[in-house]
């Protein structure tokens, strides 16, 4: 199949050297002259682990290229995959602005037949609006249009993509489903047929879920704090029963990224446009804010309610390990916060340091965690980064001014880190 994958952020990069691996012919369409360079040549702008040589070999197979003009890719294409982004606005809501200027540009250059598929997440009723804005610039209706949103998480985008667990696919008619099932057939998964506004929705109730389960965890792990209880025996206690599940019971200082922050947002937006006023999720976000900050009160309690001046050591400043996104991640929080307390913070993290330099200006970067915990009155791990594990306990010890760690993701054990004489706090587990 001929596709057409419109945007080049990471789900529209991912999903098209995904799709061109599973065999079909892919163009990968960006307005952005600078990037579609470095992507031409091999050169993949964020990192994604196995992304870049993924990208190489299907280019070198002829099933890949980049342009910067849509109508070069439209061409030939049976179908063109918008995944623009769609910020949010101000108010939470999410801005169609790239969504709305790509349709209009489908519009100008459309073939007969097309069928344009939406994966940017977008509010309910979108779909509606792309048909609309493609046929006021064309002036037919003979093309098609369909949401497929996308579930993949940044880190482990391709295994994600290449073994989904499901495909959703809101269509309207029979031809566009035959088309998104021959689409999706390489990779063998669960399709899920349903109107488009159902796979609207179907995109923010998982994310908003997925949220709700996070803050639910973390506020049991509060709980924990205050009984003796320990979340991690406890997650799984619970996670054991099917009904509940394992997974994304981790508690820790709260979730961050592109997309939980933003997609509950806009999901509240959409429910007060619908007349609805959401209850759990705003309660989710709440909750969530509050657990950035934990952290901060735990270095309190070991400082002596006092930071004036103390130097403290942050570990991990990505959202979450295997990425360089700093978009929401806790650090933004945590640091400003420590700026109040007359803190000197210096941060380390593995990958993260360009990002760190753009989002939070003047920041103290260390090369190394050894540089960055010399001296330190105490350490803040703020990302479970898996070279963070291997930390030498003597070694750190011996590096600190104090031996304090303050765990915002429960990387090390209590008992161990009581062993080798630290003062040791994280989250929902018995000091
Ligand atoms: C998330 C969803 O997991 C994807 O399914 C979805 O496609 C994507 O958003 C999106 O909408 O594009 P992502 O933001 O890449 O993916 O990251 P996750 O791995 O889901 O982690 C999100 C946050 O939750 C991180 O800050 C992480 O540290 C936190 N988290 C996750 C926890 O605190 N505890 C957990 O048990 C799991």
């Amino acid at each position: 199949m001929k596709l057409c994958v419109i945007g080049t952020g990471y789900v529209g990069l991912v999903s098209g050297v995904c799709y061109s691996h599973i065999g079909h012919e892919v163009v990968c369409v960006d307005r952005d002259q600078e990037k579609i360079k470095r992507l031409s040549q091999g050169e993949v702008p964020i990192f994604e682990p196995g992304l870049e040589d993924m990208l190489a070999s299907n280019m070198a197979a002829g099933r890949l290229s980049f342009t910067t003009r849509l109508s070069d890719g439209l061409a030939v294409a049976d179908a063109a995959i918008i995944a623009v982004g769609t910020p949010a606005r101000a108010d939470g809501s999410a801005n169609l602005d790239y969504v709305e200027a790509v349709a209009k540009e489908i519009g100008s250059c459309i073939t007969a037949g097309l069928v344009v598929i939406t994966k940017s997440t977008v509010p309910v009723g979108t779909n509606r609006k792309v048909k609309n804005w493609i046929a006021e610039t064309c002036g037919h209706e003979d093309f098609e249009v369909a949401s497929c949103p996308e579930f993949l998480r940044e880190g482990t985008a391709i295994a994600d993509t290449l073994e989904m667990e499901r495909a959703v696919i809101g269509v309207e008619s029979v031809n566009a489903e035959r088309l998104l099932r021959d689409l999706h057939k390489p990779f063998q998964t669960t399709i899920v047929t349903c109107n488009l506004e159902t796979a609207e929705m179907a995109k923010y109730a998982a994310n908003a879920f997925l949220a709700t389960k996070i803050s639910f965890i973390n506020e049991v792990a509060n709980v924990c704090e205050q009984v003796g209880a320990d979340v991690t025996s406890l997650a799984e206690a619970i996670g054991l029963d099917h009904r509940i599940g394992r997974h994304f019971l981790k508690a820790g200082i709260g979730y961050g990224g592109s997309c939980f922050p933003k997609d509950t947002q806009a999901f509240i937006r959409v429910a007060q446009q619908a007349g609805y006023d959401l209850q759990i999720v705003p309660a989710v976000e709440r909750v969530n804010a509050a657990q950035r900050l934990t952290v901060v009160h735990k270095l309190k309690t070991a400082l002596g309610h006092n930071l004036a001046g103390k130097q403290i050591a942050m570990l991990g400043l990505a959202f979450k390990p295997n990425t360089d996104d700093m978009r929401a991640a806790p650090a933004l929080d945590v640091y400003p916060a420590l700026e109040r307390e007359q803190a000197n913070t210096v941060a380390f993290d593995p990958i993260a340091t360009e990002q760190a330099k753009a989002a939070l200006p003047g920041i103290q970067l260390a090369n190394t965690w050894q540089q960055a915990v010399k001296d330190a009155d105490a350490v803040l791990l703020l990302t479970d980064w898996e070279t963070f594990k291997d930390i030498s306990l003597p070694e750190l010890k011996k590096l600190t001014k104090q031996p304090i760690v303050i765990d915002g993701r429960n990387m090390f054990d209590p008992k161990e880190m009581e062993m080798h004489g630290f003062y040791y706090d994280s989250v929902g587990r018995p000091v």
